[in-house]
C-alpha cells in the first residue's frame, strides 16, 4: 500500500499510579484521536504509549505495602492498561521501563553517550524533591524554598554521581528554539525554555546510588540510572535502537511527542541534548499541552477531587466522554473541568445536533420512502450549497488538525452538522410529503441529508469511532465502505439502500437530575472511602 510517509506520536510513559483521572486520559484521547486521523488520511501510523516504572519514589511505596517494586508495578500497570483498553486507546505499542527491551537498550545507550565523552563521574550536592524525582539548585526552588513543581519540601542531597553533559549543548539549544520555530508549540512554552537555556545549563545527573530500583549503570553497578534518561530514550528503545533497528529506521524521527506543559522542559532541553550526543535526529514537533483543573486547581488524591474517567465513561460512554475533551478545551490552555459543562456539551452537541440530524433523517425516509434511501432529483441552491460545505470540510479539518487544534477541527464538522438541521427546518420535508408534485423535491432533500451524514461519520470517526459506525448502521452503510477522500464526494451511496433506525446514539440528560445523581454517587463515594479507612 502506497502511504502519505510515516507519522510517529508518542504520549509520555505514565508514573504508575493506581487511578489515572481525567487530566492523564486527556493527552492519550488526543494521541488517539491524531493516529486515527493520520491512519485515515493515509499514513503509516506508529502510536506509542507505556509506563515510567523506575525511581525511589515507587521503591519507597512498594516497601510500605510490603511488596517487590516489581509486583507493586505489574498490579498497577494492569490497570493502566486495562484503562487503555476500556477507552479503545489504539496504540501500537506500550512500553514498560522494566520491561528488558527497554532495560538493555537504555545500558547501550547510556555507554554510547559515555564514549562520546558526555558522560563524567562527580559529586552531587543540592536540593532534591523525592515525589517529583527532581533535582534543584537553591535557584531554581520557589519562594518558599520548596519544589517548583510541585511546591512541596525538599531535602539536601549529596552523593557521587555520574553526569551528562547538558551545558555543552546550550547553544545548540538556543539555535534549535530560535532556528525552527516549528519545534516546540504552543509558542509561549517556547519563550519559556530560550529563557531557561539563556539562565544557563547546569550538567544533568544521571545516576543514583541511595536507592537501587533502576535500571543498573553498566560501568559501575553501584548506581542506578536516574528517571530521565531511563524515560526519556524510551521514545527510541521500543523502536528497537540501538541493537534491532527495522523500527527505528521506519519511524524515527518522532513526527510529535505529546506532552504535558510541566515536562515540556524535559522533552525539549535534555531529550534533544541526548539525542545531539547520540548524533540521532531530533523530533520534529514537542507539543505542550495545558492541564486539567478542577475549581482553577490541580486534581489531587489528597484534595479529594480526582474524575475518574471510567465513571464518566459508564455513565455516557467512551465517544462522549472523548468528544467532550477534545471539543471543550484549547490545546496549549489549562482548562476547568465541571460535569455541569460536560453534562451541557454533551446535550447540546450531541443529542441535540448530531443525535437529532440522525434520527429525523433516518424517521424521514421510513416514513416517507418505505426506509429505501431516495434518488437524488433536481438541486436548488439551498443544497449546493450545503453539499459544498460538507464536501470541503475534509481540508479545512485536516488544517485544524495539523496544527493540533482539535477543538476547531470539531467545530468545522459542526458546522455542517448545525446547518444540516436548519436546512431540514427551511426545506420542510413534512410539508413536501404532503403532495405529490413534491416528490422529486422531497427525495432530494433526503438524499442530500443522508449524504451529509455519511461524509458527518466519516469525518468524525478519528475522533469517535463507535459512534462513526452506529451513525453508518443506520444509514446502510457497511463499516468501511468509505474512507476519507470519499468525504469529498456526493452522491457516493448507491440505490436502493435500506435504512435501519436505531436507538438514538446520544440520549437527552435532564440537566439538573443529572447533576443530583453525580453528587448523590460522589457522596457514597466518599462515604465508603471513609468507611474503609476506619
Ligand atoms: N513519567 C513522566 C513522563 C515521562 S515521559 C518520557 C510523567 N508521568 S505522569 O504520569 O506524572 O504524567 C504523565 C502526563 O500526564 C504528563 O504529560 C502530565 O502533564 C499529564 N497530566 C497529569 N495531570 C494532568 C492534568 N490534570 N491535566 C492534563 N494533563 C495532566 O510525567
Amino acid at each position: 500500500m502506497t502511504t502519505k510517509g510515516k507519522y510517529y506520536i508518542t504520549t509520555p510513559i505514565y508514573y504508575p499510579s493506581a487511578n489515572l483521572h481525567i487530566g492523564h486520559t486527556y493527552c492519550t484521547v488526543m494521541a488517539d484521536a491524531m493516529a486515527r486521523f493520520k491512519r485515515a488520511t493515509g499514513y503509516d501510523v506508529r502510536f506509542l504509549t507505556g509506563t515510567d516504572e523506575h525511581g525511589q519514589k515507587i521503591q519507597t511505596i512498594a516497601q510500605e505495602k510490603g511488596v517487590e517494586p516489581q509486583k507493586y508495578v505489574d498490579d498497577i500497570v494492569a490497570g493502566v492498561k486495562s484503562l487503555w483498553d476500556t477507552m479503545e486507546i489504539s496504540f501500537d505499542d506500550f512500553i514498560r521501563t522494566t520491561e528488558d527491551r527497554h532495560k538493555e537498550r537504555v545500558q547501550k545507550i547510556f555507554m554510547e553517550i559515555y564514549e562520546k565523552g558526555d558522560i563524567y563521574k562527580d559529586v552531587y550536592e543540592g536540593m532534591y524533591c523525592t515525589p517529583c524525582e527532581s533535582f534543584w539548585t537553591e535557584s531554581q526552588l520557589d519562594e518558599n524554598k520548596c519544589c517548583p513543581d510541585c511546591g512541596r519540601p525538599v531535602q539536601h542531597a549529596q552523593e557521587e554521581a555520574y553526569f551528562f553533559k547538558l551545558s555543552k549543548y546550550q547553544d545548540r539549544l538556543l539555535d534549535l528554539f530560535k532556528n525552527n520555530p516549528e519545534f516546540l508549540q504552543p509558542e509561549s512554552r517556547r519563550n519559556e525554555m530560550i529563557a531557561f537555556v539563556e539562565q544557563g545549563l547546569e550538567d544533568l545527573c544521571i545516576s543514583r546510588s541511595t536507592f537501587d530500583w533502576g535500571i543498573k549503570v553498566p560501568l559501575d553497578e553501584k548506581h542506578v540510572i536516574y528517571v530521565w534518561l531511563d524515560a526519556l530514550t524510551n521514545y527510541i528503545t521500543a523502536l528497537g535502537y540501538p541493537d534491532n533497528k527495522e523500527l527505528y529506521d521506519r519511524y524515527w524521527p518522532a513526527n510529535v511527542h505529546l506532552v504535558g506543559k510541566e515536562i515540556v522542559r524535559f522533552h525539549t532541553i535534555i531529550w534533544p541534548a541526548m539525542l545531539m550526543s547520540l548524533d540521532l535526529p531530533l523530533p520534529d514537533h514537542v507539543m505542550g499541552h495545558g492541564w486539567l483543573l478542577i475549581d482553577g486547581g490541580k486534581m489531587s488524591k489528597s484534595k479529594g477531587n480526582v474524575v475518574d474517567p471510567v465513571q464518566l465513561i459508564e455513565r455516557y460512554g467512551v465517544d462522549a466522554l472523548k468528544y467532550f475533551l477534545m471539543r471543550e478545551y484549547t490545546f496549549g490552555q489549562d482548562g476547568n473541568f465541571t460535569s455541569e459543562v460536560l453534562i451541557r456539551r454533551l446535550n447540546s452537541d450531541l443529542a441535540n445536533d448530531l443525535g437529532n440530524l440522525l434520527s429525523r433523517t433516518v424517521s424521514m425516509i421510513e416514513k416517507y420512502c418505505d426506509g429505501i434511501i431516495p434518488a437524488m432529483g433536481k438541486k436548488e441552491a439551498i443544497d449546493e450549497e450545503l453539499i459544498a460545505l460538507a464536501t470541503g470540510a475534509a481540508n479545512r479539518v485536516e488544517e485544524e488538525m495539523n496544527q493540533f487544534r482539535f477543538n476547531y477541527a470539531l467545530e468545522e464538522i459542526w458546522v455542517i452538522i448545525r446547518r444540516a438541521n436548519k436546512y431540514i427546518d427551511e426545506t420542510a420535508p413534512w410539508i413536501l410529503a404532503k403532495d405529490e408534485s413534491n416528490r422529486d423535491r422531497l427525495c432530494t432533500v433526503l438524499k442530500v441529508l443522508v449524504e451529509i451524514l455519511r461524509i458527518v461519520s466519516i469525518l468524525i470517526y478519528p475522533f469517535m469511532h463507535n459512534t462513526a459506525t452506529k451513525m453508518q448502521t443506520q444509514l446502510g452503510i457497511l463499516t468501511g465502505e468509505f474512507n476519507w477522500d470519499d468525504t469529498m464526494q456526493f452522491e457516493k451511496i448507491a440505490g436502493d439502500v435500506k435504512v435501519e433506525k436505531g436507538e438514538p446514539i446520544f440520549p437527552r440528560m435532564d440537566v439538573e437530575k443529572e447533576l443530583e445523581e453525580l453528587e448523590d454517587i460522589n457522596k457514597a463515594k466518599m462515604e465508603a472511602a471513609k468507611a474503609a479507612l476506619k
